[in-house]
């Protein structure tokens, strides 16, 4: 296999033979910028929800990261006092937790959330020195091991030897850094909507589908979520 490069390198094929099965282009940095920045009110908000279905090696994921983190930071960084630190802690996990991709490849999707557990690390580092346990890191990799799924998005099955539906969870931050996780298949989510004629979101005012989980768990601390067990995507 070809090395792979990611848009740091600023270079967008691994291989031809890539582009020819899986349509493997990366899109390059200044694009994703323009592309986000039409919808700059969502990326500053820390909760908002992305998904990217074909995501590669996460170019818009990481770009939204950096974009939510930096919002973390300005708001929730004031000082390293522990107060700030669990504020900035659970603001983060709420940002990163927000964001959901699915790629076809494996080598992608293990390198995409590599790219953003690393790039959740080095700014955490920054603001407050090491991570005082492993607590933290291991409630990062297990959101992501969740939220970015090795799948494919057409057929909406995880990929590998015992292929399932694919099943996302919804991550709601509740006062006291408790959160709340429900499960959603990825197929009820996109047909149930379509079959009752109504949408998922309305920015009008209309009648929205609200889907029923299909799991849900009790309130846990965001530093204890990866208890729950590991992911089998
Ligand atoms: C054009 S690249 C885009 C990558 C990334 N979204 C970007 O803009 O840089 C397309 C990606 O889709 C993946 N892919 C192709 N078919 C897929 C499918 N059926 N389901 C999920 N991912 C798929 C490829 O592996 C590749 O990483």
């Amino acid at each position: 296999m070809a090395a792979k490069q990611s848009v740091n390198d600023d270079i967008q094929l691994v291989s031809k033979q890539r582009v020819a099965d899986y349509g493997e282009v990366y899109t390059g940095q200044r694009e994703v910028n323009a592309m986000l920045d039409l919808v700059k009110q969502e990326t500053d908000r820390i909760e908002s929800r992305f998904l990217e279905p074909a995501c590669g090696t996460g170019n818009f994921l990481i770009e939204v990261l950096t974009r939510k983190l930096a919002k973390v930071a300005s708001r929730y960084s004031k000082s390293r006092a522990m107060e700030h630190r669990i504020e900035y802690e659970r603001y983060s996990i709420s940002a990163i937790s927000s964001l959901y991709g699915i790629d076809i490849l494996q080598d992608n999707v293990l390198e995409c959330r590599g790219r953003l557990f690393n790039y959740y690390s080095n700014q955490y580092i920054d603001l407050f020195g090491l991570f005082s346990d492993d607590d933290l890191p291991n409630t990062l990799k297990f959101i992501l091991e969740r939220n970015i799924v090795w799948g494919d998005a057409l057929t909406l099955q995880t990929v590998g030897d015992n292929p399932k539906p694919i099943v996302f969870s919804e991550w709601s931050l509740i006062q006291g850094g408790m959160v709340k996780r429900r499960d959603f298949s990825f197929f009820e989510l996109l047909y149930q909507s379509e079959n009752n004629s109504m949408p998922l979101f309305s920015d009008t005012g209309d009648d929205v589908f609200i889907p029923e989980p299909e799991k849900e768990y009790p309130l846990t601390h965001y530093l204890k979520l990866y208890e729950a067990g590991s992911s089998d995507i």
